[in-house]
Formats: structure tokens, C-alpha cells, sequence
């Protein structure tokens, strides 16, 4: 697992958009699925790699981009959001999802962060498993946000750092509002 480089633009778009088209039949309308363009998610990574809002990490397999993830504190300073976690379907279930998610967690904790927080889809349940048995747990917020016409219910999961060690959990940061 490496920082992104301006040339895994191309790598990250293809496996994203790859990753709605496997990931989310069963969540997303196929006409929205099939209008999703690597060409355009492709510039818009490339306006983000590198850039200080958004740290992007990719793994990559002997040369091969097979998976990206991205982190950041917007829009809640003070606890990270993990944005987007993807591997390329074709790669799945071969443990680099978890590389991934143990880098961006080291990446978070590195910063001083004592939490995080991601959103996933309420149906999305291999994520939701994966994401559970890395110590993650939903947290109770639930949103609705139109995507390609529907509006899918969301869940938001938390993981927090530093009960292992600090205080009983809790007494840590609250969480947003
Ligand atoms: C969710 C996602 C990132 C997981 O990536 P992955 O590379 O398959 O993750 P891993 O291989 O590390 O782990 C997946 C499962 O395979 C299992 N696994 C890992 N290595 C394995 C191996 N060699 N043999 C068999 N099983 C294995 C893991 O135990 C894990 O099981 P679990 O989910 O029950 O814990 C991937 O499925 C994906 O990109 N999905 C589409 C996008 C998505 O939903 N992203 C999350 C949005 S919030």
C-alpha cells in the first residue's frame, strides 16, 4: 500500500466505477450504473490525488493497481471520514481490502485522530460484514441522499481509536452532531 500518484488516476476510476457496477446492482438503478464513466471519474481523481483535503492510498500488485482508498477530515474536523474503499472486483475476497483499511487506519491514527467515520449502504451487506469484522460498528445515523434517481438509506459506522489504551470509551471525543 503506497500514497496515489497522478498517473493511478486512470487505475482508481476504472476500479471505482468497476466497483459500483459489482457492488451495487441490487442498490442502484442499472441505467445509472451502466451511465457511470471512467472517463470522467478519471479527471475527476485527477484533480484530487495529491492535493492536501483528500489523502488517496492505492494497493498495488506488482505493479498493478488492484484497489484505492481515500480519506479526509472534511466535512467534520476533528474526527476522519473514511470516503471511498474499493478493490477490483475481480480481486476480491484475496485480503487486500483489509491491506487497505488497516493502512488508512494507521494513516488516521498517524494524524492524531481519535475516530473515524464512514457511510455505507444499509444493503450493501459484504461491506458492511468487512467493515464489521475490522472493528468497525454502526453508530446509529441513518440518511437518505438521492444517487441516480433512488435514494437508498445510508448507515454511518465509527470505529475509534484509542479505547484499547485511553480512557473507557465514552469519555473520548464526542461524536458529531
Ligand atoms: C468491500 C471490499 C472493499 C472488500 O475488499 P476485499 O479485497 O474483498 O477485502 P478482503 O479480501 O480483505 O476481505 C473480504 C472477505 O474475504 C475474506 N478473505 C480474505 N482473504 C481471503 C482468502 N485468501 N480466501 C478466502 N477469503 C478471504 C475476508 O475474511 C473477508 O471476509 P469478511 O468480509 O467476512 O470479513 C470490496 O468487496 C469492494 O470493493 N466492494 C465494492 C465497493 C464497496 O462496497 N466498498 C465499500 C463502500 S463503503
Amino acid at each position: 500500500v503506497r500514497p496515489a500518484a497522478a498517473e493511478d488516476a486512470a487505475a482508481v476510476a476504472e476500479i471505482q466505477v468497476g466497483g459500483w457496477r459489482a457492488g451495487y446492482g441490487s442498490i442502484l438503478p442499472a441505467g445509472f450504473l451502466a451511465s457511470l464513466s471512467v472517463e470522467r471519474r478519471r479527471t475527476w481523481w485527477g484533480e484530487r490525488i495529491g492535493e492536501s483535503l483528500m489523502t488517496v492510498l492505492v494497493v498495488d500488485d506488482g505493479g498493478e493497481v488492484v484497489g484505492f482508498v481515500s480519506l479526509g477530515d472534511d466535512p467534520h474536523p476533528g474526527a476522519c471520514e473514511l470516503y471511498a474503499l474499493y478493490v477490483h472486483p475481480e480481486r476480491w475476497r484475496r485480503g487486500y481490502g483489509s491491506s487497505l483499511l488497516r493502512a488508512a487506519e494507521s494513516a488516521m491514527r498517524d494524524r492524531g485522530f481519535a475516530e473515524a467515520v464512514l457511510w455505507v449502504f444499509a444493503a450493501n451487506d459484504r461491506a458492511r460484514r468487512f467493515y464489521e469484522h475490522h472493528g468497525w460498528a454502526p453508530d446509529g445515523v441513518r440518511k437518505l441522499e438521492e444517487i441516480g434517481g433512488v435514494q437508498p438509506e445510508q448507515v454511518r459506522y465509527r470505529r475509534r481509536f484509542q479505547a484499547e489504551t485511553g480512557p473507557p470509551e465514552g469519555e473520548l471525543t464526542p461524536g458529531p452532531a
